[in-house]
């Protein structure tokens, strides 16, 4: 058990929890909070929204301890906010909600862009909410709702607040942040409006070594010698029509690659234009791939680092990986680490049906569009259950 010392609705806390607690069971189960909902815990639905230091944040996939000195507001502590009061009405009046399961979660991150937003702009407002997922009412109310809102408060002459009031602090949730006089420190998913452009990945001129934040091992056989195995993944051609999702935006040349790849985690599309840098050993059969990637809309970014090793197995190969990356913006908030393994184990595993297939002289299967990570997850969980239950379940 650790002792966690925080703000929870202007009211100070110290209780002691599991390190694994996280933070929407903290507030339900020890402080009977229970206006914070769960619904996928998976960082994916948005109904665990609370705000922490100010800045809407997923309560399933945050720990509690890592909120230490934090200030956490849920639906509760918002009963008397007046802007809140404004979207509830505005709520009530338009029919947005039926269950209201996904409400609390709704109005905490409707109530920052209210606060945000320069106008009642319908699209700022759809991407705005485009993590909280409401299962019975559709969208056209709540969005009616929050327009109404935002319109009633700009015809009174209120004007949006840089940063929707947020601290000025260091990451979300860590309270201890000193402050640098920027409110950009801490927006993880700015107004569009507000955005400055990325640079284009394909004109990344450096790509820096990096330490990930996460990294994943993974291995998978084929039934071909490693020099030959060695051989194809030097054809960057070859590995990339193996990849789901991926595909190659300039010629590769053989220590640069351009390209993109196409993702979605939960309500999130992205595709990721790039460039990688690539290393061969020839004397180990090794290599690394690192590359640096960014997405527009999601404004997400990510450097990844892809380090392989081949031995030899019996007539085959071997193949270690190590997929390290770092990700940032929208898609880290729903990319919760889990996920994102189920999503690499999956993908792996294509990969590596795909690599087979192209290394015994057939096409790889048609690439998916995009990769999937709720498809790959749910086949995931299909293949369990068909295991569990001791027959196919396809
Ligand atoms: S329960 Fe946290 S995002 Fe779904
Ligand atoms: S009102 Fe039921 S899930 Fe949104």
């Amino acid at each position: 058990m650790s002792m966690i010392e925080l703000n929870v609705n202007q009211r100070a806390v110290r209780v002691s929890a599991e390190p694994r607690t996280n933070l929407a069971d903290f507030v339900r189960d020890k402080l009977d909070l229970t206006g914070t909902h769960l619904g996928c815990e998976h960082g994916v639905c948005g109904a665990c929204t609370v705000l922490l230091d100010g800045v809407p944040a997923r309560s399933c996939i945050t720990y509690a301890v890592a909120c230490e000195g934090a200030e956490v507001t849920t639906i509760e502590g918002l009963d008397e906010d007046g802007v809140t009061a404004e979207l509830r009405a505005a709520f009530t009046r338009e029919h947005a909600l039926q269950c209201g399961y996904c409400t609390p979660g709704m109005l905490v991150s409707a109530r920052d862009l209210v606060l945000r937003l320069r106008q009642a702009d319908e699209r700022l407002i759809r991407v705005g909410l485009s993590g909280n997922l409401c299962r019975c009412t559709g969208y056209v109310g709540i969005i009616r709702a929050v327009q109404s809102v935002i319109e009633a408060r700009r015809a009174r002459d209120i004007a949006p607040m840089p940063g929707g009031g947020r601290k000025t602090l260091g990451p979300v949730g860590s309270g201890r942040s000193t402050c640098d006089g920027s409110d950009r420190a801490v927006r993880t998913t700015p107004a569009a409006s507000e955005q400055t452009p990325l640079e284009p990945a394909d004109r990344v001129a450096s790509i820096p070594d990096f330490i990930p934040a996460t990294i994943l091992e993974q291995q998978f056989t084929v039934a071909f010698p490693p020099e030959q195995v060695f051989a194809m993944f030097g054809d960057i051609a070859a590995i990339a029509a193996c990849l789901p999702g991926a595909s190659l935006t300039t010629p590769p040349k053989p220590e640069r690659v351009e390209g993109a790849i196409r993702v979605r985690i939960g309500p999130i599309a992205a595709t990721f234009q790039g460039a990688a840098r690539v290393e061969r050993n020839p004397a180990d059969m090794s290599g690394r791939i690192v590359g640096i990637g960014s997405d527009r809309r999601s404004r997400s970014s990510t450097q990844g680092e892809i380090r392989y090793r081949l031995a030899p197995v019996g007539q085959g190969t071997r193949v270690d990986l190590s997929i390290g990356y770092t990700l940032t913006g929208m898609l880290a908030q729903v990319g919760r680490p889990g996920l994102v393994r189920d999503l690499a184990a999956r993908l792996i595993a294509e990969f590596a049906g795909n690599l087979d297939r192209r290394l015994s002289g057939a096409p790889a299967d048609a690439a998916p569009a995009e990769l999937n990570g709720i498809a790959l997850v749910l086949g995931s969980l299909r293949a369990r259950v068909a295991r569990w239950l001791g027959r196919d379940a396809e």
